[in-house]
């Protein structure tokens, strides 16, 4: 049978593990898919790339990308550029001329994939988004296939390796946030623009593909909830481990009977946990289904081969499908395109969830019962409080609460920020138990 072909966008950190992979593995794979898989044009804007790589017998090599979109050779565009643009235009291009698509790009997906599905679906063409979520663990297969018996309560992932690499290194370490990014930058786990790491924008992209998967709703990035890790601090990441509890930044998604919680913020979750002690770049996604329980899929969610793993693995199955009926392959959502649902994502402020608050009050007498009465009167319940010792009579007090209604949370801060024996903001994490 004929070889499939590939047309790899792109030769950076994936793209390069990709082109290792597959000539390393290329016998075994082709002896899963039953033909050969070779790259045949690469588009890379340092040439030098496909020497260093050992890609030079003959391949085709280009700077413009659209020469491997429009080469009529190709079977398969796998697009590791990454971004929104020029990603999307070339995708849509290589669908228009006929093409199934290979992407690690979460954003893309994230932004744009329900333009880029509604079209692959108008030509027939497979789009395979694997390496977008998680890096090499596969996530996207277990949501899609693996679970898809079960009705999905809630999802609660690490989804990106550069954040938790961060919290972990301050946790053990107690090392400095700049340096410790320094080196998830240098390893080629974060993004090119790191803000995306640290401020939760990849764990958003990553979380609304998730999402879409669990509750087969059209893509919705813009909706999700989103807050960083920049205002984590070494207090507080010790506060939560004298409490029993770790500090992670997750991304959830919950169905409940108004709609769908779609968020993604630091989280303090119970030390036991077995996501708790994800540490360092590692990623894990924990996906509560009614028939099955908890399930817990853990591993390498960046880096040049376990991201090429996943890439490869979609190549496989998209050579494998090659000859199938459009109309029964594995829909792009997990459910078929026609029956989305249009289930409401919820607001924040409708969100139900259980607060670590750290204040800073003066110590004297009376402060704490006026506090725990601005709480009570909005029904909120205080399930711990700790004083630390008192420093220039202020002192630093800290509360976990019960499960509350986000609004009345956010109604109760304010109160409290305006108390003038309250000395600046208040921090709050939100506390999971993943129960
Ligand atoms: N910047 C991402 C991370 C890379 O740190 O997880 C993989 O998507």
């Amino acid at each position: 049978m004929n070889p499939v072909k590939i047309g790899l966008l792109g030769l950076g950190t994936v793209g390069g593990g990709t082109a290792t992979v597959l000539k390393r593995n290329a016998e075994e794979i082709s002896r899963r898919v039953g033909r050969d898989i070779v790259v045949s044009h690469v588009a890379t804007l340092d040439l030098d790339r496909v020497d260093e790589l050992g890609l030079n017998h003959g391949i085709k090599a280009t700077q413009e990308a659209a020469d491997v979109v429009n080469d009529p050779d190709i079977d398969i565009v796998v697009e590791l550029i990454g971004g929104y643009s020029p990603a999307k235009e070339l995708v849509l291009q290589a669908i228009e001329n006929g093409k199934h698509i290979v992407t690690a790009n979460k954003a893309l997906i994230a932004m744009h994939g329900n333009e880029i599905f509604a079209k692959a679906q108008e030509k027939g063409v497979m789009v395979a988004f694997e390496a977008a979520v998680a890096g090499g663990i596969p996530i996207i297969k277990a949501m899609r296939e693996g679970l898809s018996a079960n009705h999905i309560e809630w999802l609660a992932g690490i989804i990106n390796g550069t954040g938790n690499f961060i919290l972990t290194e301050m946790r053990d370490k107690g090392r400095d946030f700049a340096d410790v990014l320094a080196e998830a930058q240098a390893l080629g786990y974060a993004e090119a623009d790191p803000t995306f790491d640290i401020e939760g924008i990849d764990a958003a992209h990553k979380l609304s593909i998730l999402s879409s998967l669990a509750y087969g709703i059209p893509l919705q990035f813009d909706k999700t909830y989103t807050e960083g890790i920049s205002n984590i601090t070494p207090e507080d990441v010790e506060y939560a481990s004298e409490l029993g509890y770790r500090i992670k930044h997750l991304g959830i998604a919950r169905r409940t009977t108004q709609g769908i919680e779609q968020r993604v913020h630091p989280t303090m979750i119970p030390e036991r946990r077995l996501i708790a002690n994800v540490d360092g770049v590692m990623n894990a996604v924990l996906v509560q289904g009614d028939a099955v329980g908890p399930t817990l899929y853990y591993g390498a969610g960046a880096g040049d081969e376990p991201t090429a793993s996943a890439v490869v693995a979609d190549i496989i199955d998209v050579a494998r499908a090659l000859t199938a009926d459009p109309n029964n392959r594995v829909p792009h959502l997990a459910f078929q395109p026609d029956l989305l649902a249009d289930t409401p994502i919820l607001p924040m402020s409708n969100i139900q969830t259980a607060f670590y608050l750290r204040i800073c009050a003066e110590d004297k007498p009376g402060v704490l019962a006026e506090m725990t009465k601005i709480l009570g009167d909005r029904n909120i319940s205080i399930e711990a409080i700790i004083q630390k010792e008192p420093n220039d009579d202020k002192a630093t007090i800290i509360m976990l609460t019960h499960i509350v209604r986000e609004g009345d949370m956010d109604d109760a801060i304010e109160t409290l920020e305006a108390l003038d024996i309250v000395c600046g903001k208040i921090t709050r994490i939100r506390v999971e138990s993943l129960g």
